[in-house]
């Protein structure tokens, strides 16, 4: 089993990268459709098809996008014995902190939903950049391994 994964493992490395690519484009537009969201009024046609949008990008993109990149990026951990790397131990943090991010974003959608919304434009506006911030530093690290 790990033999036949370690010969494959490029295509799992690519197919890694796909699905980060599905899970970080609904990271950067989810936050853009709250900050959309607060100028439309609760129960209003514009308001729930906010919510229709949101709910979608969440359950059909970005949940299957982040499972997938999770079980893939552990099976190389895994097949290559990353665990001891300090570029790799640095990389689970970062990429745990991408994942409380999007737990917090279900939050906020689901909030939404219930028509109990309180945070602003502007609080979803500086969210917007955390994402951006965090791919940075995770792309740096798995690419450069820097330590
Ligand atoms: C969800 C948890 C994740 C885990 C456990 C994980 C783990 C890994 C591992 C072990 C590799 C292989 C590194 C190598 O062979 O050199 C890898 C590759 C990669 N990961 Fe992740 N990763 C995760 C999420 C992410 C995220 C969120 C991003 C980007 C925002 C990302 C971007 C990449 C890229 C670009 C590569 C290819 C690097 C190369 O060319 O070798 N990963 N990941």
């Amino acid at each position: 089993m790990k033999e036949f994964l370690i010969e494959h493992y490029l295509a799992i490395k690519a197919l890694h990268v796909i699905a980060v690519i599905a899970w970080m484009s609904g990271m950067f537009y989810l936050p853009r459709l709250f900050v959309y969201h607060t100028e439309t009024a609760p129960g209003a046609a514009d308001y729930r098809r906010f919510v229709t949008m949101e709910r979608k990008l969440l359950k059909i993109v970005m949940n299957p996008a982040m499972i997938t990149a999770w079980i893939l990026g552990l099976t190389m951990a895994w097949l290559m014995d990353y665990w001891p790397l300090h570029w790799f131990q640095a990389k689970l943090v970062l990429v745990a902190a991408m994942t409380g991010a999007h737990h917090a974003y279900a939050i906020w959608a689901r909030d939404f939903a219930r028509q109990r919304n309180t945070r602003t434009a502007r609080f979803f506006r500086i969210w917007n950049e955390v994402p951006t911030v965090l791919m940075m530093g995770i792309v740096i690290l798995v690419i450069v391994k820097p330590f």
